[in-house]
């Protein structure tokens, strides 16, 4: 029997190469060997879109778009919509109701939100039990592993918690998960800040060919070398390291990397080529998922849709009534 894992991403906007490198590789990578469930966390985006929910759902064909584009393969994994599913909100109800406020309060990717994102009122009932929800999301279908990353390990932290305390009351009832570690490069946004939607310094899966070579063209460089002449630090400079992360994915054109290292220490190589060099190899490397963009289309996504959400409902039905009768909270 294999092991099932649950992850979801929020479509709140165009998935980007940090998605695809952050993410998204790891779970094409986990479909053999796991039997997994990718869910559309659209509930999740509510709670940070809700002045302006019109875009989600434009979003949620585009995200399930660029996973199959990806390698997310539909006849291998379940592929579904939280809010098809009403289970997430029932169990959310119920580990609502045996979740104290000071978890919550105390989580660290809460403060940091609230601190981080002024672009939003961000402080709502909604948003305080967001990691409730996403416990609820990963109990419904027992999940034993989570692909996440490192800034999502406190709510696995705190979906554990929510399991030790939802068995002590009622009975061995929900899976503790453990979550997978994606050891992910770190990549940065265009302009050397945190790769963000809000900042807009991001290469989306779906951009065309002109719009990465004009997003290539405004990256910064190592901030030292100004002249042709001077001696550029690759160490320093966010193009390399988009070179370092991209140029191993990419068979075609071939970058010799220690050589562009040379190269571009020694001054034998000038930004502007550098970057052109950066874009081919980036053009070409999308180039692939756009092909295969052109494979789906909005029937399909809807087909794909519905056979996931039906697959997923057997499994989430089954755990909610497990949970009604453990808790003795249910109607005869
Ligand atoms: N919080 C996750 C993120 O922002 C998205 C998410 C929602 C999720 N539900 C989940 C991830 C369940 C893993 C498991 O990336
Ligand atoms: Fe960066 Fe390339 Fe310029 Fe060197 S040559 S500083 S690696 S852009």
């Amino acid at each position: 029997m294999k092991k099932r894992i649950l992850s979801g991403m929020r479509p709140t906007g165009p998935l980007h190469l940090g998605h695809l490198a952050g993410a998204l590789e790891n779970w094409v990578k986990l479909q053999d060997e796991y039997e997994c469930f990718f869910m559309v966390a659209d509930w999740h985006a509510l709670m940070s879109e809700y002045e302006d929910p019109s875009k989600i759902s434009y979003y949620i064909y585009e995200m399930v778009l660029d996973w199959l584009s990806c390698g997310i393969d539909f006849n291998k994994s379940t592929i579904f919509v939280q809010s098809d599913i009403p289970e997430h909100l029932e169990l959310d109800m119920i580990l609502s109701a045996l979740t104290p406020l000071g978890w919550l309060e105390r989580c660290p990717t809460y403060k940091e939100q609230m601190r981080e994102d002024k672009t939003r009122d961000l402080s709502t009932y909604a948003f305080l039990g967001y990691p409730v929800l996403q416990a609820a999301d990963i109990l419904l279908y027992k999940a034993e592993r989570v692909p996440v990353g490192e800034d999502q390990k406190a709510h696995l932290e705190l979906t554990r918690e929510i399991v030790r305390r939802f068995n002590n009351l009622y009975g061995e009832t929900l899976v503790e998960p453990k979550e997978i570690l994606t050891n992910t490069p770190r990549l940065l946004g265009l302009d050397g800040r945190k790769m963000s939607k809000s900042f807009n310094n991001y290469i989306a899966l779906s951009d065309s060919p002109e719009a990465v070579r004009k997003k290539v063209s405004g990256m910064f460089t190592d901030p030292n070398r100004i002249k042709l002449s001077d001696k550029g630090h690759p160490d320093k400079c966010n193009v390399h390291s988009y070179y370092s992360i991209f140029a191993p994915r990419v068979n075609e054109p071939k970058v010799d990397l220690g050589k562009l290292e040379g190269d571009c220490k020694q001054a034998r190589i000038g930004c502007t080529e550098c970057k052109t060099k950066l874009a081919d190899m980036l053009v070409k490397f999308l180039s692939k998922i756009s092909e295969n963009r052109e494979k789906f289309e909005v029937q399909n996504i809807k087909d794909i849709l519905s056979k996931g959400t039906e697959k997923a409902r057997k499994v989430s039905g089954q755990t909610l009534l497990e949970v009604r009768q453990a808790m003795k909270f249910i109607l005869n």
